[in-house]
C-alpha cells in the first residue's frame, strides 16, 4: 500500500497526424524526445513516481526513457484514452492517492501549473481535477462542458459535440488529477460509444459527477503553456519557441547571441558569461563552454567541452576538449576524443580524431591526425596526413615536444617522432657534400 501522489504519462498513442513510421513520443524537441519533458516537469513539481503507458513502438520508447528512471506499462492494442490510462492499474495497485495524468504531446506544460494543479485538487477536495483554458479557436480539443452554476459537467471530444457545444472556447488540455483507486474503478464502467469508437478518459468526468464526487477544474491564462503537438507543423513551432527561451535564459546570464533566430542552443547547455555565439550555430548535448570564448559562425558542437577563451570558428567538432586559448577553424573538424592543450590552433580544413595536442602547438593547414600524441611547441605543416589505419588495424603516432613536421608528409603508423625532431622534405635539407 503507497501513499501520496504518482504520475502517469500516456505516450501509447502512434500520432497519426505526425504521418510518420515513428511514435510521436519519440520525436526530438530541442534534442530530447517528446517524452522527455513531462517527466521532467512531475519531477519539478516533486513527483518520484512516474509511470509511462506504451504501446505504439512501445520498445523504442521505453528504450527513449532509460535512465528517466521510470516504469513502464503496455497498452497493447490502443483503445483510446481511458483504456491507456487502465492499463496502468495493475503498476499503481494498492495505490491510495492522487494520480496526475498527462499527454505526451503537451511537452511545455510548466511545473508551476502542475503544482497549481495538485494544489486546487487537494484544496478543493476533488475526485477530478481537469487542466483547461480558453482559446480563441477551439479546432478539434475536448469540450469543458459546466453547468448553469459553473461546475464541469463533463468534456465532449469536437467530433461528437452538438453545434452549440462545438462553440464553447473552454477546452480541455489534457492533464488531470484523479483520485485513485475511484478512477480505476470508473475506468471499468467507460464504454466506447463515441465517434472514434474508443474508450475516452475524458468520460471519467461525467462518472465522477454521477457518483457525486467532486469535479474541479485549473484555467491555465496562457494556452501556449498547454498547446499540444499533433502534427510537425505545430512541432516546428514548439521547437522554436523553446529555442528562443533557451536564447533568452543564456542572453539574461551574460552570453551574447548575436541571432537567436539562427541559433540553436539545446537545454543542457552550459555557457559562460561574456562569451560570444555567431548565426548559425548549433550547441548539442551537453556541451560546455567556459568564459570568454566565441563560437562560430557556422559552428556545430556536440557534447564539446570548452575552456575560458577558446574558438571555434565554422567548424563541426565533437566529444572533445580544448583547453583555455586554444582555437579550432575555420573549416576543422575534432572528432571524438580530441584533447586541444592551452593556446594551440587547429586550423583550416583539418580534420582530428582522438588525438591530444599539448600547449601552443599548431596544425594549422590541411592535414589528418588520428590516434596521435603531440607534444608541446609543435609545428605540424600543411598537408601532413597520419596513415594510422592499415585496413585492418588502427595504429598510434607520437610526436614529441618541439618538433617540427614540414608539409605534405605521410606518416605511416605506428611512428614516434623524438623531441625536437625535424621531418622535412628533401629539399628542405642542408645539401649534401
Ligand atoms: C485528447 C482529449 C481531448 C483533449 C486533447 C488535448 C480524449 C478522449 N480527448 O484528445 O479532450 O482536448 O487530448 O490534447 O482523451 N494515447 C494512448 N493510448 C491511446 C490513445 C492515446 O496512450 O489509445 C495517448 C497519446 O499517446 C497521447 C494522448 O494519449 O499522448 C492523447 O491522445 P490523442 O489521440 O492525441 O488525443 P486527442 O485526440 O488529442
Ligand atoms: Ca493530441
Amino acid at each position: 500500500m503507497s501513499t501520496g501522489t504518482v504520475a502517469v504519462i500516456l505516450a501509447a498513442g502512434k500520432g497519426t497526424r505526425m504521418k510518420s513510421s515513428r511514435a510521436k513520443a519519440l520525436f526530438p524537441l530541442c534534442g530530447k524526445p517528446l517524452i522527455h519533458y513531462p517527466i521532467r516537469a512531475a519531477r519539478q513539481t516533486g513527483i518520484d513516481r512516474v509511470v509511462l503507458v506504451v504501446g505504439h513502438q512501445a520498445e523504442m520508447v521505453m528504450a527513449a526513457a532509460e535512465g528517466e528512471g521510470v516504469s513502464f506499462a503496455v497498452q497493447e492494442p490502443q483503445l483510446g484514452t481511458g483504456h491507456a490510462l487502465l492499463c496502468a492499474e495493475d503498476a499503481l495497485r494498492g495505490f491510495t492517492g492522487t494520480v496526475f495524468v498527462h499527454c505526451v504531446d503537451v511537452p511545455l506544460l510548466p511545473a508551476e501549473l502542475l503544482a497549481e494543479m495538485l494544489e486546487t485538487h487537494r484544496r478543493e477536495g476533488n475526485a477530478v481535477t481537469v487542466l483547461t483554458t480558453v482559446l480563441p479557436d477551439a479546432g478539434k480539443y475536448g469540450r469543458i462542458i459546466r453547468g448553469e452554476d459553473g461546475r464541469v459537467l463533463r468534456i465532449t471530444e469536437a467530433r461528437d459535440a452538438t453545434p452549440e457545444e462545438r462553440l464553447i472556447r473552454e477546452i480541455n488540455a489534457g492533464s488531470y488529477c484523479f483520485e485513485a483507486p475511484l478512477v480505476f474503478e470508473l475506468l471499468h464502467q467507460i464504454t466506447p460509444d463515441n465517434d472514434q469508437k474508443e474508450y475516452y478518459l475524458t468520460d471519467v468526468l461525467a462518472l465522477a459527477n454521477a457518483r457525486g464526487a467532486r469535479v474541479g477544474a485549473v484555467i491555465a491564462a496562457d494556452p501556449g503553456q498547454v498547446e499540444g503537438i499533433n502534427d510537425r507543423a505545430q512541432l516546428a513551432e514548439m521547437e522554436a519557441r523553446l529555442r528562443a527561451q533557451i536564447c533568452r535564459r543564456h542572453l539574461l546570464n551574460g552570453v551574447s547571441i548575436i541571432d537567436p533566430a539562427t541559433t540553436y542552443i539545446e537545454d543542457d547547455v552550459v555557457i559562460g558569461q561574456d562569451t560570444v555565439i555567431h548565426p548559425s550555430t548549433m550547441l548539442h548535448g551537453a556541451t560546455r563552454i567556459g568564459e570568454g570564448c566565441v563560437v562560430g559562425p557556422f559552428s556545430q558542437l556536440f557534447d564539446m567541452t570548452l575552456e575560458d577563451g577558446t574558438a571555434v570558428i565554422s567548424s563541426y567538432v565533437e566529444r572533445s576538449v580544448l583547453r583555455s586559448g586554444a582555437k579550432v577553424g575555420p573549416y576543422s573538424r575534432l572528432r571524438a576524443g580530441c584533447d586541444i592543450g592551452p593556446g594551440s590552433v587547429i586550423g583550416n580544413y583539418s580534420e582530428l580524431k582522438n588525438t591530444r595536442v599539448g600547449t601552443n602547438s599548431h596544425v594549422h593547414h590541411v592535414g589528418y591526425l588520428g590516434d596521435t600524441t603531440v607534444g608541446d611547441g609543435v609545428n605540424i605543416g600543411a598537408g601532413t596526413i597520419t596513415c594510422n589505419y592499415d585496413g585492418a588495424r588502427k595504429h598510434p603516432t607520437v610526436i614529441g615536444h618541439d618538433a617540427f613536421i614540414g608539409s605534405g608528409n605521410l606518416i605511416v603508423a605506428p611512428v614516434t617522432i623524438g623531441e625536437h625532431a625535424r621531418v622535412v622534405k628533401d629539399r628542405e635539407m642542408p645539401e649534401e657534400k
